[in-house]
């Protein structure tokens, strides 16, 4: 038989990479299987979205003021469920709770790991059968176990991350992760109910031809990001052509599009919000740890490494630039020149 077409399941491959953790003791690997578990459950409920009465709002507003939709309810019960069940997770923090979510069995107070997660991202593409996605985080706490956690596990750089990864509800289900030795993804096959390895040892492009962004708010950008987007435009010299614009308006679909094929992904600061809109905690961070583990770049409006960031809040905004080396370079070059050397130009 060909070796190099044997089929690997999810669960084969983290057992087989728990071998990399010198002392694992099988919590992470617990973990993980676990994250597979709900991302098989919520899947099933995207792909019946359409048919079942768990569309559309709930009228409830989250706590980032943001409509909720009852898919993302789902989802992050759904998530909350099956990690407090792996007994592997001391805590939670997720986009739709406001504050941690902690258990009071011993088994969670004694457990070693805290979870972040975007439940559902790109919950306004849920009514319209568009990709959308779930991105989760984990840290080892800094609390004593034993105790319940506190927020202080949570606010942890990226660095800290010991996994990361996201699942694409898109046209197949696919759960793609990285514990800090590259990144692979896994395709759900429905016909057996299992994730199999399709992406082994993802890297993204040097250089990419997308650029991500919504350009609705152009005219709100700093002058360093209006230039860049126009310079993104021009014909290049050797192809002829411009870069191609792709926006989805969830971010898992529009990183996962990059990340795969080489581009940007932008989410800047504007005059009105100058964090931006997307999560260090629940969005930045597990990307940027994927996308450095892909050869790409992660950073901030100041060329900050996003990873590098301590975090202040749970549910704190920083302003986004994600994807391949060349492009997330060129874009902070830009900004460089036309906001931090101009400061008087920054915003019209
Ligand atoms: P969420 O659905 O988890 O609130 O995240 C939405 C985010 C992200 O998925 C997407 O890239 C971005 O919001 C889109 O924002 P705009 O509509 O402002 O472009
Ligand atoms: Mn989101
Ligand atoms: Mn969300």
């Amino acid at each position: 038989m060909d070796k190099t077409r044997k089929l690997i399941t999810l669960n084969e491959f983290i057992i087989m990479r728990q071998q990399e953790f010198p002392y694992a003791k099988g919590e992470l690997s617990r973990l993980l299987t676990h994250i597979g578990l709900a991302a098989k459950i919520v899947s099933r409920e995207v792909n019946m979205a359409g048919l079942a009465d768990i569309l559309g709002a709930t009228g409830r507003i989250n706590v980032q003021g943001e409509e909720v939709k009852k898919l993302d309810i789902f989802a992050n019960e759904k998530f909350i469920n099956a990690m407090f069940g792996s007994s592997e997770i001391a805590g939670m923090a997720t986009e739709e709770n406001p504050e941690i979510i902690a258990d009071d069995t011993e088994m969670a107070k004694n457990a070693k790991y805290v979870l972040c997660l975007d439940p559902l991202d790109g919950s306004s593409n849920i009514d319209v059968n568009v990709s959308i996605g779930t991105i989760f985080s984990i840290y080892r706490r800094v609390s004593p176990r034993g105790h319940k956690p506190t927020e202080e596990d949570f606010m942890q750089e990226g660095t800290k991350q010991v996994a990361a990864g996201y699942i694409i509800y898109g046209s197949s289900t696919m759960l793609v992760y990285t514990t800090g030795h590259g990144v692979n993804g896994f395709t759900l096959d429905p016909s057996i109910g299992e994730f199999c390895l399709s992406h082994p040892n993802i890297k993204t492009p040097t250089n990419g031809k997308i650029y991500s962004v919504n350009e609705g708010n152009f005219h709100s950008f700093s002058n360093g990001i209006k230039k860049y987007i126009e310079y993104c435009k021009e014909q290049d010299k050797e192809s002829g052509r411009p870069c191609t614009s792709r926006y989805i308006g969830s971010f898992v679909a529009d990183f996962h599009r990059n990340l795969l094929k080489g581009g940007i992904y932008m989410y800047p600061a504007t005059k009105k919000h100058p964090n931006g809109k997307l999560r260090l905690l629940y969005e930045a961070n597990p990307m940027a740890f994927i996308i450095e583990q892909a050869g790409g770049l992660a950073v901030d409006q100041n060329g900050r490494r996003i990873l590098d960031i301590k975090p202040t809040e749970l549910h704190q905004r920083v302003p986004l630039f994600i994807g391949s080396r060349n492009m997330v370079e060129q874009v902070m070059q830009f900004i460089e020149q036309e906001d931090r050397l101009k400061p008087e130009n920054h915003y019209d």
